[in-house]
């Protein structure tokens, strides 16, 4: 089955709560959480706090957490022990990569190695044995609410084709209308931030994504 990760990052600030019992209501089971440092990206988000209020308040979601830090390193404790399901970090950061991956795994979560649209999906080959997930970025890091570039979208078969069986997440503009193209060129989760957020009838959308 498809899995749909809402992005909290497009929920409004002043009502994250409400705004996610929302999608929690309308079937959603999984929510994608970008951390942001200032650095990797242009822009700031949110940080363990926000994870832990979402694990208290859900313990059973699935929290997948996207980190667009320079140095995963520094925070990828302070995410485990606020509850996170899974940790990304991105391929392009600083650091022993390997020995974090390993790290997240030896606490008992999944792993995932995120991608920005420039990076080749052959620089994951040394990863995919550590990894559960991979995390194609559709859009340049840092902003929700960003156009899909579909040009990305041949990585995920071309991670198939390496032989990486784990989940395959796009991240970045995905919404009602490209889902399809997303879905066909091999994704097994989309993450929606503003086309989850913003729709009048979020069940709908969930229902009509997993229509064949
Ligand atoms: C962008 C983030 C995305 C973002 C997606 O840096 O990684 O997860 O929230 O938002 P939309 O779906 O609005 O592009
Ligand atoms: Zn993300």
């Amino acid at each position: 089955m498809l899995e749909i990760a809402p992005s909290v990052l497009a929920a409004h600030p002043l009502h994250v709560g409400a705004d996610v019992d929302r999608l929690v209501k309308a079937g959603a089971t999984i929510l994608h959480l970008d951390i942001m440092d200032g650095h990797f990206v242009p822009n700031l988000s949110f940080g363990p706090a926000m994870v832990k209020a979402l694990r208290d308040a859900y313990p059973e979601l699935v929290l997948d957490v996207h980190l667009m830090l320079s140095r995963p390193q520094d925070f990828v404790d302070a995410f485990i022990r606020a509850g996170a399901s899974e940790v990304t970090i991105h391929s392009e950061a600083a650091g022993d990569l390997p020995a974090l991956l390993a790290h997240i795994r030896a606490a008992g979560l999944r792993a995932g190695l995120s991608m920005k649209p420039a990076t080749p999906a052959a620089s994951l080959a040394p990863y995919l044995d550590s990894l559960d997930l991979v995390l194609l970025m559709s859009v340049e890091p840092g902003f929700g609410g960003q156009a899909l570039m579909p040009q990305t979208l041949p990585k995920l078969k071309q991670l198939r084709d390496m032989g990486f069986q784990g989940t395959l997440s796009v991240d970045g503009g995905v919404n009602r209308e490209n889902s399809r193209q997303v879905i066909d060129s091999g994704a097994t989760r989309l993450v929606m931030g503003t086309a989850a957020f913003r729709d009048p009838d979020p069940a709908a959308l969930f229902r009509a994504l997993q229509r064949p």
